[in-house]
């Protein structure tokens, strides 16, 4: 994959792009790190396939883990603080440094662009009616290319052929893997299901 180093032009954050890779190094390990700008690499590909903004690509697959490596402590009082929905407390840092996470993104890195915090908010569970962008960093996260897990060569060919094709693939295999391994499923995980999936055309 050749890398693609944005200049940014929309002020999507007050930050360049460089100096925003600068607080990702610094938020994550190195293992994390490198995992936000392959998702990037793999999210401007796509944006740039499907006519979607690829400076947006780039700073949503750069944040989209930014509250990776927050502690529960600091998701729970955010829960709180800002009256977020009590069932979240019942779950962990999977669910909380997506749904919850955005709103770090959006007071610590000044993003306050909508379409960006909603593809952090939706990343690891989807929602019904997800935009491109937010369509692309939910697959970019899943099949960038150091992913490797029975499925993910299908997972990458549909999310070139059929973006909402892959959506589903992924959403169904997502539920599968938490009811097998018998794990508690986020309940919008279910309705992001039976928004993509049923009508899918999926095999
Ligand atoms: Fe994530
Ligand atoms: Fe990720």
């Amino acid at each position: 994959m050749q890398t693609k180093e944005l200049t940014y032009q929309h002020h999507y954050t007050p930050l360049t792009r460089l100096e925003l890779v600068e607080k990702l190094r610094s938020a994550l390990t190195d293992e994390r790190f490198q995992h936000v700008l392959r998702v990037e690499q793999t999210a401007v590909d796509l944006a740039e396939r499907y006519g979607v903004d690829p400076e947006r690509a780039s700073v949503a697959g750069l944040v989209h883990d930014y509250a990776k490596q927050r502690s529960d402590k600091e998701f729970i009082e955010t829960i709180h603080k800002y009256h977020l929905d009590p069932n979240l407390l019942n779950y962990g840092n999977a669910i909380w440094h997506g749904v919850v996470g955005w709103i770090l993104v959006k007071n610590e890195l000044g993003i306050n662009d909508i379409e960006i915090l909603k593809a952090v908010e939706y990343h690891t569970v989807g929602h019904e009616t997800m935009t491109k962008l937010e369509q692309i960093v939910y697959m970019a996260d899943y099949i960038e290319p150091h992913r490797n897990f029975p499925g993910v060569e299908q997972a990458r060919k549909l999310t070139n052929e059929d973006l909402a094709l892959a959506v589903a693939y992924q959403t169904k295999q997502t539920l599968v893997y938490l009811v097998d391994n018998n794990r508690p499923v986020f309940p919008q995980t279910v309705v992001t299901y039976n928004s993509w999936v049923p009508k899918s055309g999926l095999d």
